[in-house]
């Protein structure tokens, strides 16, 4: 084995012992977005049928918009992402596309969704104090998507805390996304075409009032105001979108979040970018949220398309290149020049980036420690599908997965003509430090859904 592989091995084989500092941890608090996910997996003939029922033209594929105005819209946006073997997410606000999706759909199974949720059910099993979320609905079906964790919990009305598993605000709908996964290798024909999905995917359609309009309880932002958090991990805004007022609601929650910041400046906020189809949104989410935050986590799509915001020449001239990790990096300082966030993380196949400044309070080490970990964690979802249990976060390690593919990083650092990032993973990049982390590669994974929360929430809460 050649050295720098040998020293990331190392690495790996000590990353576990992060678990083990993580009861020290006091509070981490999830928001806005929970949901619940349907999973249906769909093959190849199935959408086929479902795309001749609907008379769909490959024409409307490429060119529509990203939206769900009808029920042929929801055929369209699968088709899109299974051709293309892509991940999307389209929003509707017509409860009759929900209606034919519940009656035409078959789900698998029900699983925790939203950001909230999911980073919250795997905080608690990472074992900090108090790991409490936000819920913009806690119907019972909702309540049981929570893990079973005695310090896992949601707030009710009075800003009491409540374990999240347990409560049920029995008038509350229950908030439901159909996850529409299909695998690589499947076939369909669409206008007599055929096609063959590249990579396994999935189409997310969510029909979802509340947090659609980010609908916050009031009873979670006393208790905020009042108790604070060490760490505040924020997600949910993407799901607003212009038409339906979300500049104004982010207009309304940007002082609820200084607030916060200036009451409890010891503690973290983390705003996980997600992705975002409304461009005004995305602009706003920009120019107001993330520069009020210290840590930004997002993946390369994300990051392209903030650039499109932020940069669009650069981004007109560099849309079709392919996203390795140097072009990434250059991004990424751009990013960071425009939203002065003191800490961006980007989570890539086989590579995490953190750019930060050279005086934030988590020091490149501990950021280092938390992206192992973090690898570590998200090789445990997809090749176990699931953490459930303690022992399910080191699920990777015990199947020895511990050698990761330097391919990328061994670019990155020839790139910017830095060799110790490949020994190290760590170096200074202009005014800032850089820690880049290989990471380790499942090959056959059996989820991807809920992959950059688990990454982005793990490396932040474990960098100690
Ligand atoms: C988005 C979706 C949600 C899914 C999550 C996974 O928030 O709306 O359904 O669980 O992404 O990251």
């Amino acid at each position: 084995m050649q050295k720098n592989e040998q020293i990331w091995q190392q690495r790996y084989l000590a990353a576990p012992k992060q678990l083990s500092k993580l009861k020290n941890i006091g509070t981490v608090i999830a928001a806005f977005n929970t949901n619940i996910d349907a999973v249906v997996k769909i093959r190849g003939d199935e959408l086929s049928k479902l795309a001749e029922q609907f008379d769909l033209k490959i024409a409307d594929i490429k060119n529509g918009v990203n939206q769900l105005c009808s029920v042929r819209d929801v055929v369209r946006g699968i088709c899109k992402c299974f051709i293309n073997g892509i991940a999307e997410e389209w929003l509707c606000q017509d409860a009759a596309i929900a209606e034919w999706m519940q009656k035409n759909l078959q789900y698998e199974r029900l699983q925790m969704g939203g950001q909230a949720g999911i980073i919250a059910n795997l905080a608690a099993v990472l074992g900090v104090k108090r790991a409490i979320v936000h819920t913009a609905s806690h119907p019972k079906k909702q309540a049981e998507q929570f893990l079973h964790y005695k310090n896992l919990y949601a707030v009710d009305e009075n800003a009491e805390l409540q374990q999240a598993s347990t409560m049920n605000r029995v008038n509350d709908d229950a908030l439901i996304h159909y996850i529409i996964e299909f695998d690589k290798g499947e076939c369909c024909t669409i206008e007599g075409q055929n096609f063959t999905a590249p990579r396994a995917n999935r189409f997310i359609a969510t029909y979802d009032p509340a947090n659609m309009h980010l609908k916050i309880n009031d009873g979670f932002i006393k208790y905020v105001d009042e108790n604070g958090y060490d760490f505040l991990v924020l997600s949910g805004f993407h799901n607003l979108t212009a038409k339906n007022g979300g500049e104004e609601r982010i207009g309304e929650i940007v002082p609820l979040i200084k607030n916060w910041r200036e009451h409890y400046p010891s503690g973290v906020i983390h705003l996980e970018l997600a992705s975002t189809q409304d461009k005004v949104i995305r602009r706003v989410i920009l120019e107001k949220i993330a520069p009020l935050v210290d840590s930004l986590g997002l993946n390369e799509r994300e990051a392209i398309d903030a650039i499109e915001i932020i940069a669009p020449d650069y981004y007109k001239k560099n849309k079709n290149e392919v996203l390795e990790a140097a072009l990434m990096t250059e991004i990424l300082l751009k990013i960071k020049e425009k939203t002065q966030t003191p800490r961006i993380q980007l989570h890539m196949f086989g590579l995490y980036v953190t750019l930060q400044n050279a005086d934030f309070r988590i020091n490149v080490e501990q950021n280092r420690n938390g992206m192992l970990f973090a690898a570590v964690v998200a090789a445990s979802k997809a090749g176990y599908g699931k953490i459930e249990k303690t022992e399910d976060l080191l699920w990777s390690n015990i199947q020895n997965i511990n050698v990761p593919e330097l391919a990328e990083l061994q670019k990155l650092s020839e790139c910017l003509n830095m060799p110790e990032l490949l020994s190290e993973g760590i170096a200074k990049l202009g005014k800032y430090d850089i820690i880049a982390v290989p990471t380790l590669i499942v090959p056959k994974p059996l989820t991807l859904v809920g992959m950059g929360d688990t990454i982005s929430s793990v490396s932040l809460v474990s960098a100690i």
